[in-house]
């Protein structure tokens, strides 16, 4: 049996909150001790630490499944499930608590081909499966051999994320916030989003049956607006960046009382979906842990929840206990986590977004802190690569693999081989990379430059080759 509970008192995170107000942010000689993991944590209480939750019976299923509470991820109060997401006590973002049941590999297997399969791990009903909802997840992971021949990596896999209802991860965090806003009396499903959320957002509300209300910066790609509004919910282009978006979609949570904004409001449940994309990697590979795992970082969110899977499948013992690496990829154009990792940072600065990965373009990440703390106690690294090594990206694991990822997976893919190229990333260890959107979706950033031969010819024999020799030429 598993008990997830308070997280030790860490008052690195009040020292952040001082910087955002000016206070330096570098790191003194006592911050160099690497923090133990937050979020989880083994029963007992160890010195200097507040002491943690345990309990020792696992209680009834609710409409919450095994989640039993909520703690913060800075002070580790607890409090119970609803709808909070900040802490009553110092303003930390709040996490899911569990006390899980039993776990079996098989029982896991026996479930649908979707990630309710992992139920009893999600803050969510248990019969959330038979709810109308778009199945996300289950999504293929690729060995991709030739791709790792061309970067001289020994193995590589993808976990590709097109394969989800609206083409991103973004339907996986959407299910469980959805399951738990109606478990909650939430009407209206609402969002800030940088795209694919919307996408995912209007979907899941049209099956479900309710209103939904995104929020989108009016710059966004065409294909993203369009896959939104095909959906019938209201979609509200707002002039400005998606921190911009954000801040109004806080104001708005805090206005409208039946509006369950998805990754504002009902964040500790919304970011839970992504540990399914963690589960499903180790399960994929015969029930064990990859040693190098690449990730886009937007909000953050993705990249810890991956890392909290990982160590609940430990904890529960449906892996064994093996080292990874987790490492964290963003845009130059808009790489605040990256900055604060080379700079030997806790906290991030933010900044004002310019790139072509618009999906990932969050100046002001909610989850940083958490990414950098994740990166530095598992010895990954968090890098950049600009735009133009980003569409280089994209085309290369189209033509190796036939896989066409957005501009998010070019960076991906951008920084892992700049992590291969600066010596960061271990070429002879198994390694996993997210291919987290869909390149339909991201037409702009490789429309041009393409290869030649576009333009069309008459329908002979001719023509053709005289096209062929204008191709070899
Ligand atoms: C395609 C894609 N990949 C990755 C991310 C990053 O996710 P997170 O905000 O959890 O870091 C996003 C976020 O919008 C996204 O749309
Ligand atoms: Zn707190």
């Amino acid at each position: 049996m598993l008990v997830q509970g308070a997280t030790p008192w860490n008052p690195r995170r009040l020292l952040g909150r001082l910087t955002q107000c000016g206070f330096d942010p570098r790191r003194g000689s006592s911050w160099q001790v690497p923090t133990p993991a937050r979020g989880y944590s083994a029963a007992g209480t160890d010195e200097g630490e507040r002491p943690r939750t345990v309990t020792t019976a696992v209680s009834a299923p609710s409409g919450f499944g095994f989640a039993s509470h909520l703690f913060c991820r800075e002070c580790g109060a607890t409090s119970a499930l609803g709808a909070s997401h900040a802490c009553a006590e110092c303003f930390g973002p709040l996490e899911v608590g569990y006390e899980l049941p039993p776990v079996t590999r098989a029982r896991i297997e026996a479930g649908p081909a979707s990630i309710w399969r992992y139920a009893s791990l999600l803050p969510v009903p248990q019969d959330v499966a038979a709810r109308p909802n778009t199945e996300p997840g289950w999504t293929r992971l690729a060995r991709t051999d030739q791709l790792a021949r061309e970067l001289g990596l020994r193995a590589l896999w993808l976990k590709d994320e097109r394969g989800n209802p609206t083409h991103s991860f973004k339907d996986r965090v959407v299910a469980v916030a959805l399951a738990a806003a109606v478990e909650m009396g939430y009407k209206v499903l609402a969002c800030p989003s940088t795209g694919n959320l919307a996408n995912a957002v209007a979907a899941a509300a049209a099956r479900a049956g309710i209103r939904s209300v995104v929020l989108i910066p009016a710059d966004l790609e065409p294909q993203k607006i369009a896959a939104t509004a095909i959906y019938g919910g209201a979609m509200v282009p707002i002039e400005g960046t998606y921190d911009d978006v954000n801040r109004l979609a806080s104001e708005l949570a805090d206005d409208r009382e039946d509006w369950a904004f998805v990754n504002v409001n009902v964040r500790p449940y919304y970011a839970e979906g992504s540990k399914t994309i963690g589960y499903e990697i180790a399960e994929q590979l015969g029930w064990r842990l990859p040693e190098q795992i690449v990730v886009p970082v937007a909000s953050g969110a993705q990249l810890v929840k991956i890392d909290k899977a990982f160590r609940e499948l430990i904890e529960l013992g449906l892996v064994a206990d093996t080292k990874y690496r987790v490492f964290g990829a963003q845009a130059t154009g808009c790489s605040p986590v990256a900055a604060a990792f080379r700079a030997g940072y806790d906290v991030v600065q933010p900044v004002k977004p310019a790139t072509i990965a618009k999906s990932l373009a969050i100046g002001n990440p909610a989850d940083g802190p958490y990414v950098l703390d994740v990166v530095r106690r598992t010895g990954g690294a968090v890098a950049d690569v600009g735009d133009d090594e980003v569409v280089h990206a994209i085309r290369m694991l189209a033509a190796t693999e036939g896989i066409f990822g957005e501009t998010a997976s070019g960076v991906t893919l951008g920084v892992l081989r700049r992590l291969l190229t600066d010596g960061l990333l271990d070429p002879g260890a198994e390694t996993v990379i997210i291919n987290s959107g869909d390149g339909l979706k991201t037409l702009d950033a490789v429309a041009s430059g393409g290869p030649a031969g576009t333009a069309a010819i008459r329908p002979t024999l001719e023509a053709f080759e005289a096209w062929e020799s204008a191709r070899a030429a």
